[in-house]
């Protein structure tokens, strides 16, 4: 049973072996946050609480299982709202107290670049992930499930980030991806070119510049600006360092298998893309299917199962070990 509570989805889901979801539940109070353009913490954990406990029952019974036949509990750990992660935690804590199952807490992010590998044909080992979601935008290299080594991050604006707040400032809402993606794909094409910082030498990101010259580009035209051209060419910028970076690290590390993960990862320029740039370059990249992007549950107690704790040793009456 995987627990996610970590921004505004409250998300409960069964995973059998690490690799086949059995049920998936997530619900998001993503509209109550709409109108301040970006997630309210005091909303979303207020929320949580009250989700927390039909989402589990909802996503017991669509796997058809009661809770004895749960074998472990994993939950997010961190990165997220504070306020939101103790929700989460203290219901998957109390789940296998009650239950008297181990309990595996897990990184978020990390979490992101398991989705992937729930499938019957999952990626090989080891992989080079990029995770590219609302608060994070890192590069990693997965040997095994158990160790993921930073080769990058971004050193400002997330990647989604980036899309929510050129969004915002072109006047089309929250969130902002799936709005400049549409409207990329209407255009088809733009005369206006802008790109993200290329950080040479390193695998680092940087995306606040290109938001910032999305923003003077708009504030110096004159007459009705050119939405969805501006979109696509943001959208443009974005993706071509993502993909160039991804192809570095696979050098880098001498490795053909590339995994992609996060809310990002649903953009169809991104998908398209690294997906020419890897068969140009006999990589092997895998996405996951776009609901498993999302921030879910799944993903958690899919890299959860790698995690599962020793059972500790039992304490005898004296309080010695046996
Ligand atoms: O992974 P996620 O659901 O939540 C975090 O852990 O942050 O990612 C949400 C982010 C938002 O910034 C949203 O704008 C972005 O993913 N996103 C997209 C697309 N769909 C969602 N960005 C670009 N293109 C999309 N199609
Ligand atoms: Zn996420």
């Amino acid at each position: 049973m995987g627990i996610e509570t970590s921004c505004d989805e409250t998300a409960a889901a069964v995973v059998r072996g690490g690799r086949t979801v059995l049920s998936n539940v997530v619900v998001s109070s993503l509209k109550e946050h709409q109108p301040y353009g970006g997630v309210i913490p005091e909303i979303a954990s207020r929320r949580q609480m009250e989700c927390i406990y039909p989402v589990v029952a909802k996503a017991l019974k669509a796997a058809g299982l009661n809770l004895r036949q749960i074998d472990a509990v994993a939950v997010t750990q961190e990165p997220g709202l504070i306020g939101s992660l103790l929700v989460g935690i203290s219901f998957a804590r109390a789940l296998s107290f009650a239950l008297e199952k181990p309990l595996a807490q897990v990184n978020h992010v990390q979490a992101h670049l398991y989705a992937p590998f729930l499938s019957p044909a999952p990626p090989s080992l080891p992989a080079v992930g990029l995770v590219v979601s609302g608060g994070h935008t890192s590069l990693y290299f997965i040997k095994d499930f158990r160790r993921f080594q930073l080769l990058g991050q971004t050193r400002d604006d997330a990647a989604g980030e980036a899309f929510d707040k050129t969004a915002r400032l072109l006047g089309l809402g929250y969130p902002g991806g799936p709005v400049i993606d549409r409207l990329a794909q209407k255009a088809g094409g733009s005369a206006i070119s802008f790109k993200a910082a290329a950080m040479p030498g390193t695998l680092d990101f940087s995306f606040s510049g290109i938001k910032t010259a999305v923003l003077y580009h708009k504030q110096r035209y004159q007459g009705r600006y050119p939405l969805a051209e501006a979109a696509y060419a943001f959208q443009e910028g974005v993706v071509s360092v993502l993909v160039e970076k991804c192809l570095q690290a696979c050098l880098r590390m001498k490795t053909k298998t590339l995994v992609v993960g996060g809310g990002v990862a649903a953009n169809s320029a991104l998908r398209r893309k690294m997906s020419d740039a890897a068969r140009r370059n006999s990589l092997d990249v895998h996405f996951p299917s776009i609901s498993l992007c999302m921030d879910n549950a799944a993903m958690i107690a899919g890299l959860g199962y790698h995690r599962i704790p020793k059972p500790k040793r039992q304490r005898g009456k004296h309080g010695k070990i046996f």
